[in-house]
């Protein structure tokens, strides 16, 4: 049947007939489905692809009729499909951020949008941050428990948001106080909100929608201030944080971004870099205090300056603990070939990261944590996919990488992380995310000056 597919878009019939993957029983009811794919999304997707192998189907709430690819091989197209054929899913968190977020937009608009910020998040341009992320990590652990264990994510979450606003946002003084104080709260219901279906109109300011609707205004007008001040700052050229670089960029025809656009994305920026790198960041702190060897080898290259051990940690705990397990797509083609399957029009599809991740052909022995696997040779970008892939790929990946980076570097520069024989801590889902479910708990000590 699959070379009759193939026969069929060879021989230039288009669209060739639906085929679609096998898929969790008729006999559960959808609403079941959908309930335990929300619960338990990472066992579900487990025993699906133990069952099925690398795709298949299932009916999930908010999504409706989805495709999970379960294998690096079907990744791969995913990843290397054109953009007109597939397009982001949907919904997606535009309708919280709004119209001019990169999260929501789709073909040619997708890619002038990716081309814009491609310059900004470049890796050359990262070690402009480098400084900031020290200041701040130095400024947090000040405050750290010595002899006692306490959760790293809090922490993490400080450190991460004060780096956007300062990096991304070139927020200082009086704004940076102004936008964390509404920009947090708008984070903490918008991830509530999210989930739920989006109401036509909203209904009062004293509503969680209303409320939001509300912070939303606040936002909007502190970011409108700061572009004004920004546009009429002589020293605009020499500033290195990427609203600048935005408002000195321009769109391939000379056309700037929006205002609207800007503040849209900033928030993207945010919304997308800050929860994610500091769950990272926790699970991080809590596989390196499980691993002995690999923590003490980590000091010593922190205090000679090299980095390959620490980048090839940091990637292993990605594998083995992503934060984000869904890379999704819809489709925008008629049909769409994935392997020997042929999807139709507007069926979504999820790549489920953490079953890519598990693949014992790309990662032999994958239950175990080790870091080796990455030195002298790169990660495969289809089967080590924490940040997604293809023309949708992560924007911030080089941001993200910079930043945990110089983070652990200047912890383990100052602090003796103690190790501990406890298991590790288990997953927890919170919102898009999955997170160490104590928060990545570990005991510290200050490290003697010599
Ligand atoms: C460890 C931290 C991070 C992880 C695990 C992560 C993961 C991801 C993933 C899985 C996607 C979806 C990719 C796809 O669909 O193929 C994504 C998209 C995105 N991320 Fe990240 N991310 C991280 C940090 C950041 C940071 C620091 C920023 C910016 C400051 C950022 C900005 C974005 C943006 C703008 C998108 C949307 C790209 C698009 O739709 O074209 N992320 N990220």
């Amino acid at each position: 049947m699959g070379s009759a597919i193939i026969h069929d878009s060879q021989a230039g019939r288009w669209p060739p007939p639906v085929r679609l993957p096998p898929g969790a029983p008729r006999i559960i009811p959808k609403a079941v489905q959908g309930i335990a794919f929300f619960a338990a999304r990472r066992q579900v997707t487990e025993s699906l692809a133990r069952r099925y192998g690398g795709a298949f189907r299932l009916d999930a709430p908010v999504f409706g009729r989805l495709v999970v690819v379960a294998d690096p091989e079907l990744a791969k197209q995913v990843f290397t499909s054109r953009p007109d054929d597939l397009g982001a899913i949907k919904p997606n968190l535009s309708r919280l951020l709004g119209p001019g977020s990169v999260f929501g937009l789709d073909g040619a608009d997708h890619r002038r949008r990716r081309k814009l910020l491609a310059q900004p998040f470049h890796a050359s341009n990262m070690q402009n941050y480098e400084r900031i992320v020290e200041e701040e990590t130095l400024r947090e652990i000040a405050g750290w428990p010595e002899a006692e264990p306490f959760a790293t994510l809090p922490p993490m979450k400080r450190v991460t948001l004060n780096v956007i606003l300062r990096a991304v946002f070139g927020a200082e003084g009086a704004e940076f106080d102004e936008l964390r104080d509404i920009i947090v709260p708008w984070a903490r219901l918008g991830a509530r909100l999210s989930v739920l279906p989006m109401p036509a109109r909203t209904y009062g300011r004293y509503t969680p929608w209303g409320r939001l609707a509300e912070w939303r205004r606040k936002y909007d007008t502190v970011i409108d201030r700061m572009i004004g001040k920004a546009l009429s700052d002589p020293g605009l050229a020499d500033r290195a944080d990427i609203l600048a670089l935005l408002l000195r960029s321009a769109y391939e025809d000379g056309s700037p971004m929006s205002r609207q656009d800007i503040h849209d994305d900033l928030l993207t920026l945010l919304v997308a870099g800050h929860e994610t790198t500091a769950t990272t960041l926790a699970w991080v702190f809590e596989q390196l205090s499980r691993h002995p060897q690999v923590l003490s080898a980590l000091a010593q290259e922190a205090d000679a300056d090299d980095s390959e051990l620490r980048q090839a940690a940091i990637y292993e705990v990605q594998r083995t603990r992503s934060v984000i397990d869904f890379s999704g797509r819809r489709v925008r083609a008629p049909a769409f070939e994935l392997g020997e399957w042929v999807l139709p029009r507007d069926y979504s599809i999820i790549v489920s990261i953490s079953q890519c991740h598990a693949n014992p052909d790309a990662f032999p022995e994958p239950g175990r944590f080790d870091p080796q696997r990455y030195i002298e040779s790169r990660p495969s970008p289809f089967a080590w996919i924490p940040f997604g892939g293809g023309a949708r790929r992560c924007a911030g990946a080089a941001f993200a990488k910079m930043e945990m980076n110089v983070l652990i570097r200047t912890v383990l520069r100052n602090m003796i992380i103690e190790t501990t024989q406890a298991p590790g801590e288990k997953l927890r889902a919170g919102g898009l995310g999955f997170l160490p479910k104590d928060g990545g708990r570990v005991t510290v000590r200050k490290r003697q000056a010599p």
